[in-house]
């Protein structure tokens, strides 16, 4: 049987390996690597059972770190496990240091790599993650795209012969999970339809106190309970920063869990976010999303006017939160859910 070692290490890569774990049953041998960077169980342990995800088989157990003692600590720990396993396949999933690692480990040992989610691009370096995609893309054997969008930007540069465009695999998941969570209560204390949900983890958000207080004034102001999920960053930053995450229509909640966040999304007015992921579930459960970024790499979002895209500032946000509803739309940009058994297909008609 084919080996494949998929790794993972953050909280959305979960959400994108369980798909395609359950694509692998019975095609595949398939040896996931957790590299530790996320691990509080809000973070970790609990995308595993609710998404029905076989425990790792290696935890690497990493942690948190700066970025270069942090992908340096798991490309030597990746290269150990690949030394000692051999796979025919490394897939690596989206954008994250755990990413980069990975492909890098595997090179360098001549084993082929595939990129799920490659060719997205919000050509803005300031990101880690944009560095982690596109020399992940430039390094890996096989590029498995998401959406058209993602395949010409690829094209553009140079990687189309080893592009395939394969569908989003967060559709595959959401597309499970909404049926079943659909009949499921709230979060305490809101009603269906009267509450925003918010996330807001990004450095360029998180690390400006004055970013951090244009958006946390912004969420305060707004005509609705503001249910913000907080990221452990930015609990830390705010913290460190002296900028108080309540007042007003704010009020602060741990992460939840996948399911709880589809069920939330579902029943909300609005999100107000700055993660891909969500703007993209947003979309899928027809709730109007607001992005705290200059840029975005699901443009589709955008295009199809479910997607507004603001600056960290109290008065922007409230205006863009405050907006007309979107026109009803039947496009599928993100695929028809069938996502990760294309994945294994094309691994398989390469091996
Ligand atoms: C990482 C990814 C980002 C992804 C995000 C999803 C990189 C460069 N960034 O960002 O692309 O959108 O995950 O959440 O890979 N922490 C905890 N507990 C945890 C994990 C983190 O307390 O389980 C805290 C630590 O203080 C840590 C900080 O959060 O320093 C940031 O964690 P890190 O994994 O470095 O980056 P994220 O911001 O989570």
């Amino acid at each position: 049987m084919v080996k494949i070692l998929s790794v993972v290490g953050a909280r959305p890569q979960f959400v994108k390996l369980a798909p395609v774990a359950h694509a692998m049953v019975g095609r595949a041998e398939h040896i996931v690597v957790h590299t530790g960077q996320h691990y509080d169980e809000l973070m970790s342990d609990v995308f595993f059972r609710d998404l029905g995800i076989p425990a790792p088989d290696v935890n690497l157990a990493i942690g948190s770190g700066n970025h270069g003692a942090q992908t340096g600590a798991m490309l030597e720990g990746i290269e150990e496990v690949l030394l000692e396993r051999r796979p025919d396949w490394v897939l690596v999933y989206g954008d994250t240091n755990s990413t980069l690692a990975a492909a890098v480990a595997a090179i360098k040992l001549h084993i082929p790599v595939a990129h799920l989610e490659a060719g997205l691009r919000s050509f803005n370096r300031r990101m880690p993650e944009e560095h982690n995609r596109v020399l992940t893309d430039h390094a890996s054997d096989l590029l498995l795209a998401p959406t058209a969008v993602a395949a010409a930007h690829l094209s553009n540069e140079g990687l189309a012969e080893k592009t395939v465009v394969v569908g989003d695999v967060m559709t595959d998941v959401l597309t499970g999970v909404r049926d079943r969570v659909a009949g499921d209560p709230l979060p305490d204390l809101v009603s269906e339809g009267d509450y925003y949900v918010a996330t807001i983890h990004r450095p360029d958000n998180t690390d400006d106190a004055d970013h951090l207080r244009g958006i946390v004034d912004g969420l305060a102001a707004l005509d609705k309970p503001v249910l913000l999920l907080a990221h452990p960053r930015l609990v830390h930053t705010a913290e460190r920063l002296g900028v108080a995450l309540e007042g007003g229509s704010l009020q602060t909640r741990a992460p939840l869990a996948y399911p709880q966040l589809v069920r939330a999304v579902m029943g909300a007015a609005g999100v107000i976010t700055d993660s891909g992921g969500l703007q993209k579930e947003a979309f899928l459960l027809r709730t109007p999303a607001t992005t705290v970024r200059p840029e975005t790499e699901w443009v589709e979002t955008v295009d199809l006017g479910w997607n507004v895209l603001v600056a960290p500032e109290r008065d922007a946000i409230v205006e863009a939160v405050h907006r007309p509803a979107p026109h009803a739309t039947e496009e599928t940009p993100y695929g028809d859910g069938s996502a990760a058994v294309r994945v294994v297909d094309e691994l398989l008609a390469r091996s």
